[in-house]
């Protein structure tokens, strides 16, 4: 493999994460290969929205409310994972996928593209020496919540994506056999 494969290869997700984040600069960048998703009709069905600092408690903050209307009797564990939920990662991206009517895009099409351009911006945070890690849980799909990160109505939510530098060491990859995923039909 050359070293582009190689390194489009070995792209490792890290459930535990530390100081430093990608910066302004950086996330920037990242945002632009993000965009760089297969796009058909050119919708542009994404947002992002970058959760970084002591925002990331008020982030938690709203999570816990949710999780609170969901199961109003869930206990003090589950409340504090939810509250503390986005401090695991310096940054927490919010990926949104901001659906329209297409007559010829339907919205399958455009969740795919956006959950593109996610794994692109994961990628991207590896690039620049990153890490992260896609993770959704019931707030992705609780309407409370998204209501209440201001999401409208044709919104959704594709995943959170939690950003900064591999604590510890990586995760030995799957071995994966690609003749087992793919046959010439
Ligand atoms: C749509 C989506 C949602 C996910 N949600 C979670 C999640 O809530 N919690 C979690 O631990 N992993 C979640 N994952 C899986 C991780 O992002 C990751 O893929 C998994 O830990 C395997 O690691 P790897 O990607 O390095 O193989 C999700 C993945 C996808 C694509």
């Amino acid at each position: 493999m050359n070293e582009q494969l190689q390194f489009l290869a070995n792209r490792n997700s890290a459930p535990k994460l530390c100081a430093p984040g990608p910066n302004a600069d950086q996330m920037a960048q990242m945002i632009k290969v993000a965009m760089r998703a297969p796009d058909h009709a050119r919708l542009r069905p994404w947002r992002f929205l970058t959760v970084a600092g002591e925002r990331r408690e008020a982030l938690g903050g709203l999570l816990h409310e949710a999780l609170l209307q969901r199961n109003p009797d869930a206990d003090e564990t589950a409340q504090a994972k939810a509250r503390n939920s986005p401090l695991r990662a310096p940054l927490v991206v919010v990926v949104i996928c901001t659906l329209s009517e297409h007559p010829k895009v339907p919205p399958i099409e455009q969740r795919q593209s956006a959950a593109c351009a996610a794994h692109g911006l994961l990628l991207a945070a590896e690039a620049l020496g990153f890490a992260g890690i896609w993770r959704t849980g019931d707030a992705a799909f609780d309407r409370t919540f998204m209501d209440a990160m201001e999401l409208a109505a044709n919104e959704e939510i594709t995943g959170f994506l939690y950003l900064g530098t591999r604590d510890g060491n990586a995760k030995p990859l799957p071995d994966m056999n690609p003749d087992e995923f793919n046959r010439y039909w």
